[in-house]
């Protein structure tokens, strides 16, 4: 179906996933690739507003409304910016997709999950990362980057936290073709080593 390809980055809030995928933009960009990088929430135009919504609304925001906010995004993102790309031939980027809604309003807040993988399928029709990279850190370390600066979702706590850790596992023991975890305690020289070598191995 697709000419290109569809990257995603998941994690836990302060994995490290973000620098991760700019290094890998650049150096495929490097190689020759044409490449855009992007995110959800909040790629350009309506999806900027639903991230203003989702991140930093200061009144409390019910698990299902949340769900839906994301999806909303997430559908957009795929028909305006993800499948034009990737039927460019571009190599597209993407720091968090599908798996964070599994992960975060999943297993983190205790929507239903059966139900959210059906509305994710709605939100990205036949769109599915051709790989993803799980960014798999301990929540101490992982919190202690986020810092004291937290927006609403990265107040949730460390119980929480722990809990969308588990989830992202579970996800990837479930679907280990397209999930590759990446241990993330390590410096992120080594981690890019590891990222770059695997999708060597793919490309
Ligand atoms: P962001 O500032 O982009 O965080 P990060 O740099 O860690 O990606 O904020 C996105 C927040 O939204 C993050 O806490 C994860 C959360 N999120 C969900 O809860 N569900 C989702 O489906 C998505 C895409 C993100």
């Amino acid at each position: 179906m697709s000419k290109g390809l569809f990257i995603t980055f998941e994690g836990v809030d302060g994995c490290g996933k973000t620098t991760q995928m700019n290094l890998l933009a650049k150096y495929l960009k490097n190689d020759g690739h044409d490449v855009i990088i992007t995110r959800e929430p909040g790629a350009k135009g309506l999806g900027e507003k639903i991230r203003e919504i989702l991140l930093h609304y200061d009144v409390e925001v019910s698990s299902r409304a949340e769900s839906f906010l994301f999806l909303a995004d997430r559908a957009q993102h795929i028909d305006k910016i993800v499948n034009p790309a990737v039927e460019e031939g571009k190599i597209v980027l993407c720091d968090r997709h599908t798996d964070s809604t599994i992960a975060y309003q999943g297993y983190g807040r205790g929507v239903d999950i059966a139900q959210l993988t059906m509305l994710n399928n709605l939100a990205t029709g036949q769109r599915k990362p051709d790989i993803t990279f799980v960014f798999d850190i301990d929540i101490e370390t992982s919190m202690s980057r986020v810092g004291k600066e937290k927006d609403r979702m990265e107040s949730a706590g460390i119980e929480f936290f722990e809990k969308v850790r588990k989830g992202y596992l579970e996800i990837a023991k479930q679907e280990p073709s397209r999930v590759k975890v990446i241990n993330s305690t390590r410096s992120i020289e080594e981690i890019s080593k590891e990222v770059l070598g695997y999708i060597n191995s793919v490309l």
